[in-house]
């Protein structure tokens, strides 16, 4: 089955109060846990892209993977660009056949940011791609741009960007972050904020950026032999269930994955310290991939089922 438009998938989703996960890719071991899981719970699939992903891998080892992961299958698939930052790299990958872009505007004055998430649209929709945008900002790190405060969007100015740019899906800032380590204190989002902009723009898909829930026992596990990652703490389960719910239909999720990837290999390397064959390490981390996605897609997106 060829890639998909996210279209008829987000159309779904929002009818049926849940979301679709979208997983951030860099090889060949992450996209085969996510595909695996996506198989085994019926569920469709958005696999992203960052600018760093890009340039780790290549685009056109991506696309070429990305076709061998949909030979087998006949699940609904979007490859999307993550965090494009300008107008060159989103035509690039449309070219290269990505079926989602997202054009992040979101550090430059509104205006400029309305200004270049148009010249986006007007690239993409001809060719039937779908654009994401993004309004207000996350705090933390995203493709090397760090942000120490985060800017919570703003719900009349969402309608009138919306009106404006024609972006077919819009990331909006109420409290969660890039990262590992998302809240010093209690996790807490402004979900009256999402509920105001769902009442002001209904039936529109919107994403939540930094949406990992940074399950501890990876923390603890990668912590456990020789990792030194401190102060990490998620988005509860709970609250993204809540978001999924209310008219936020794309949940990012990379973070986690590098922490189940992480962990299980550092486990590996502490329990066979004599295994120096990468097939022996990256077997259990793509395993422990495809279980993380596949809890997520069924006990916190409710998307099992849906493909
Ligand atoms: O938005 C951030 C994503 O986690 C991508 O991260 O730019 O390090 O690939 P990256
Ligand atoms: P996390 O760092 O919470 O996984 O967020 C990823 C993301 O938003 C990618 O765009
Ligand atoms: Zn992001």
């Amino acid at each position: 089955m060829p890639l998909v438009s996210p279209k008829e998938m987000f159309a779904k989703a929002y009818a049926g109060g849940y979301a679709i996960g979208a997983f951030n890719v860099n090889n060949m071991e992450i996209i085969q846990g996510i595909m695996a899981a996506g198989v085994q719970e019926r569920s469709p699939l958005i696999l992203q892209v960052s600018a760093g992903a890009r340039k780790y891998a290549g685009q056109n080892y991506i696309i070429k993977l990305m076709e061998a992961a949909l030979m087998d299958t006949d699940l609904p698939v979007v490859l999307h660009l993550d965090h494009g930052q300008n107008f060159e790299i989103c035509k690039q990958v449309i070219d290269g056949g990505f079926t989602s872009v997202m054009i992040d505007g979101s550090h430059l004055p509104y205006e400029e940011n309305i200004a270049l998430t148009r010249e986006v649209v007007a690239c993409a929709h001809p060719k039937g791609v779908w654009v994401e945008a993004e309004l207000g900002r996350l705090a933390g790190v995203e493709d090397e741009v760090s942000s120490e405060h985060s800017i919570y969007t703003d719900p009349a100015q969402a309608v009138d960007f919306v009106k404006r740019t024609g972006c077919d899906s819009l990331a909006i800032a109420i409290g969660t972050s890039h990262g590992a380590c998302k809240f010093k204190g209690e996790p807490k989002l402004d979900l009256d904020r999402l509920h105001t902009i769902t009442g002001l723009l209904p039936q529109y898909p919107l994403v939540l950026h930094g949406a990992s829930s940074v399950p501890q026992e990876f923390v603890e596990m990668a912590n456990a032999y020789g990792g030194e990652i401190a102060g990490a703490r998620g988005v509860p389960e709970s609250m993204l269930r809540q978001a999924a719910a209310s008219g936020v239909c794309k949940i990012n999720i990379d973070t986690d994955i590098r922490l189940a990837m992480t962990a299980t290999i550092r486990k590996h390397f502490h329990d066979k310290p004599a295994d120096f064959d990468p097939r022996a390490y990256l077997t259990p981390a793509r395993d422990a991939v495809k279980n993380m996605v596949s809890h997520k897609i069924k006990n916190v997106l409710g998307c099992s089922g849906k493909a």
